[in-house]
């Protein structure tokens, strides 16, 4: 693509069902402007971080995450960097020290220095992020694979070169604990949340942070009509089919409520030149939820947005 007059920003975390590849498509669907934005699940605050709105709230009930994105702010990027850079040098960390690692990890666990979390995003399996029942961080080493590369290392003061200019607050509760009630007509809520028919390591219960089940889904549209009914625009991204299995609350709810918008998300462009195989036949809907009409005359301008 020619002509970038936007170049999105990535997170420096490799953030599960992270949506920093479909950026291009969901954002031109918001609406243009925006007062508040609340990424109410933010993960890995891809589309927060990107949405061109006069405030962002990022909210995810991973404390030890919210945590670390408030250090990322506080401090000046030299700092967090220094800090990073000591961290991965005092404990020796390379893509073969597994014992390094451990330690590093058994550190983090008894004192939980915030930006030490991202020290071990660097190292671990797939660089993701998981915690057990004791709130522990338990990814296992991400031997011969994961460290503190040059592109993770741009990424990341990209990231916070940006967190610093917006103006945004970050919270850590629960989605249902937000203060919806304070919202208006200019606002704008974008809700991720783990997929009920698919699976990523955040929504297993077992692993200390409350799971994703039937009662959190009815919970989550139970908000949405309330937004609906004050005349606050949201949008849901979620998969209504996938592998075979479909997500027949989704479906019911979207079927019993008139502003509903479905709009199609292609989430296997990147695959496209792959071989299907028979066991992946099965078609994933990618969809991105709006309670209002998208100006796809606006939407449809592919050089708006970009991912490199
Ligand atoms: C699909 S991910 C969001 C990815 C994000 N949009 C991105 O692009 O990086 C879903 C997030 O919801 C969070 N989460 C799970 N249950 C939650 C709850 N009850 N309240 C708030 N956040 C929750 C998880 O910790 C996870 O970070």
């Amino acid at each position: 693509m020619t002509n970038h007059k936007h170049q999105n920003i990535k997170s420096p975390l490799n953030y599960i069902g992270g949506k920093y590849k479909l950026l291009n498509q969901i954002i031109p669907l918001f609406p243009s402007k925006i007062n508040r934005f609340v990424d109410i699940f933010a993960g890995g605050c891809n589309v927060g971080i990107n949405v061109n709105a006069d405030k962002v709230y990022f909210n995810d009930n991973l404390v030890f995450l919210i945590e670390m994105y408030q250090a990322f702010r506080k401090n000046t990027l030299d700092d967090t960097i220094n800090h990073l850079e000591e961290q991965i040098s005092k404990y020796n960390l390379s893509l073969t020290n597994e014992e390094g690692y451990k330690k590093i990890r058994y550190d983090y666990n008894q004192q939980k220095v915030s930006l030490d979390l991202f020290v071990l995003a660097a190292y671990s399996f797939n660089h993701q992020i998981r915690f057990n029942n004791k709130h522990e961080f338990n990814t296992p080493f991400g031997r011969n694979r994961s460290s503190f590369n040059l592109s993770m290392k741009q990424n990341l003061e990209k990231f916070i070169n940006k967190l610093k200019t917006i103006e945004a607050e970050f919270t850590s509760e629960s989605f249902e604990g937000f203060k919806f009630s304070s919202l208006d007509n200019q606002d704008f809520v974008y809700f991720d949340p783990p997929y009920l028919i698919t699976t990523g390591t955040y929504n297993d219960g077992k692993r200390g942070f409350k799971g994703w089940s039937n009662k959190e889904e009815k919970r989550l549209f139970e908000i949405m009509d309330f937004l609906d009914q004050k005349k606050v625009k949201f949008a849901l991204s979620n998969v209504i089919e996938h592998k075979g299995q479909s997500n027949e609350l989704l479906k019911n709810w979207i079927k019993n409520n008139k502003n509903l918008r479905v709009n199609h998300i292609d989430s296997n462009y990147s695959n496209s030149n792959y071989q299907i195989k028979e066991k992946d036949s099965y078609k994933t809907t990618e969809v991105l939820i709006t309670n209002y009409e998208v100006d796809y005359k606006v939407a449809n301008q592919p050089d708006l947005f970009t991912n490199n």
